[in-house]
């Protein structure tokens, strides 16, 4: 699949705007394409008991799976000020489990797959069956 990646930017960018931050005062979005080809977004939403704080890549997995489920195929997370912003080790798991190694993502390095960013993951593979 052909991934329009500032267009993805764009789009994380836009989502930050609906962000709920008091607290960190940094509104951030994130965008996915999954495989049949839709747009998911999340936004950050923060809590006065600081530590629930739901991270944008959590409420866009929420999305993902109230809009009809699929893989994630790209991901790009950016702060509400258009800086590229890597999503925090336990959302690179929460992209794993619906992206899996292959799920590309927007980093300060270039795009990579989720295996370069979340190496040797633990994922549902092993669990027993
Ligand atoms: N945040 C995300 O939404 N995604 C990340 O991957 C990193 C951090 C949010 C959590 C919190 O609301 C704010 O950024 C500051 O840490």
């Amino acid at each position: 699949m052909n991934i329009d990646w500032d267009a993805l930017r764009t789009r994380a960018v836009e989502a930050a705007a609906s962000a709920y931050a008091p607290y960190s005062g940094l509104h951030v979005g994130v965008a996915g394409i999954v495989d049949d080809g839709r747009l998911v977004l999340g936004c950050n939403v923060e809590n006065a008991s600081y530590g629930l704080g739901l991270c944008a890549e959590c409420t866009m997995a929420g999305q993902l799976r109230l809009s009809g489920g699929g893989r994630l195929v790209a991901v790009a997370c950016r702060s509400g000020a258009g800086d590229l912003l890597m999503p925090c080790g336990r959302c690179r798991q929460v992209l794993y489990e619906l992206g899996g190694p292959e799920c590309l993502v927007d980093t300060p390095s270039g795009i990579l797959p989720m295996s370069s960013v979340l190496p040797d993951a633990f994922g549902p593979e092993h669990l027993p069956a």
